[in-house]
């Protein structure tokens, strides 16, 4: 059963993160700023907390949760970094980036974390508040984006207000989030690093990094997250097209077309900052309008424009209720 409970909005100050910290010790469920997408935490050591996400996100599935600590040194606890994840923590964290590895014998987090898997997703988030407040939690926060299932992630504490309000203890309001897609999943649990989601940091950077090319997440796909549609808007969204009655969703100006532009300059970076935001939007607009179908301009399949893409792809996909 899910309790209606009067969602606090609270603000980016000491106070603020002092109340979150408070509602997570207490084992409630606080939406928390990262510099992808807003989070939705609990405390990673407590099961009925962990549970608590799947009901407020009515995630049908327990998929296993990406795990959040403040600095790469709390992360030997919970799991084994090899010499790969050790390069890659120096380089990327915090950040964007999302390591899949062996999970610790006796790490102290709650099954559900990890699905029952033997390995642990974590990240180092760079986002000033996330960082101080998971330095006064002073342990792991589990968080999956702040969306219910199957929608658009959340990319300020409006989204997150939308589609959780009244089923989460507090929203910490720190303005729209700076990446504005999730962070890159690296798998590092086989013989080959592999790509499990593109995300906000460029595969091509992961690459150069490590000096080996990252495997594609293959036909046995490990992070659930990548099957199917799961950031579905109402409309029927149509991409690449090149013409057809419908809003557009521009990359480059609008140039009289009705609809809106995720970047008039063709800047990734800024594209992706858009994404959720814009697609929350023009869906609105949408239903506003009776329209049926969302129009998108073909995107560069390079750097960021490969998470840009991933997302469309599955914000097109035919509707799994993931
Ligand atoms: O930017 C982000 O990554 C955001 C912020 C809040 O950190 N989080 C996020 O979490 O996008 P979520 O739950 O929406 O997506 C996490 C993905 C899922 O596809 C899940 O299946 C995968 O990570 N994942 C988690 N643990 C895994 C594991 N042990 N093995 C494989 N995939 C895993
Ligand atoms: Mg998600």
């Amino acid at each position: 059963m899910l309790h209606e409970t009067n969602t606090i909005r609270l603000s980016d100050t000491e106070r603020g993160i002092r109340a979150a910290v408070a509602m997570l010790r207490a084992g409630q469920l606080v939406a928390i700023p990262t510099e992808t997408v807003y989070g939705l935490a609990a405390d990673a050591t407590n099961p009925r907390a962990v549970a608590a996400i799947f009901e407020a996100k009515g995630r049908p599935r327990f998929n296993p949760l990406i795990v959040h600590v403040h600095a790469s040194s709390e992360i030997n606890a919970l799991a084994v970094m090899d010499d790969r994840a050790t390069r890659l923590a120096d380089a990327f964290w915090p950040g964007p980036l999302t390591l899949v590895l062996p999970l610790r014998d006796g790490a102290p987090l709650a099954d559900l974390v990890t699905a029952g898997l033997d390995s642990v997703a974590v990240r180092v988030p760079a986002h000033p508040t996330a960082q101080k407040l998971l330095r006064a939690f002073g342990g792991p926060l589990a968080a999956p984006s702040a969306n219910p299932s199957g929608r658009i992630s959340a990319t300020t504490a409006d989204h997150v207000m939308e589609g959780l309000g009244g089923r989460i203890a507090g929203v910490l309001d720190a303005g729209p989030t700076g990446v504005g897609v999730e962070s890159t999943i690296v798998g590092l649990t086989g013989e080959r690093p592999q790509l499990l989601r593109p995300g906000g940091l460029p595969v091509e950077a992961i690459e150069a990094c490590l000096g080996d090319q990252l495997a594609g997440a293959g036909p046995g796909i490990t992070a659930p997250g990548q099957l199917g549609s799961h950031y579905a808007p109402d409309a029927h969204l149509v991409l690449n097209a090149a013409n057809g009655e419908g809003l557009w969703l521009a990359f480059g100006p609008l140039a009289g077309r009705r609809g809106l532009s995720l970047t008039e300059s063709r800047d990734l970076v800024e594209a992706a900052a858009n994404l959720f935001a814009h697609l929350h939007e023009i869906d609105a607009m949408a239903r506003a309008e009776g329209v049926e179908r969302i129009l998108v301009d073909p995107i560069p399949e390079t750097g960021l424009g490969r998470a840009i893409n991933d997302r469309l792809r599955r914000a097109a996909a035919p509707r799994r209720g993931d």
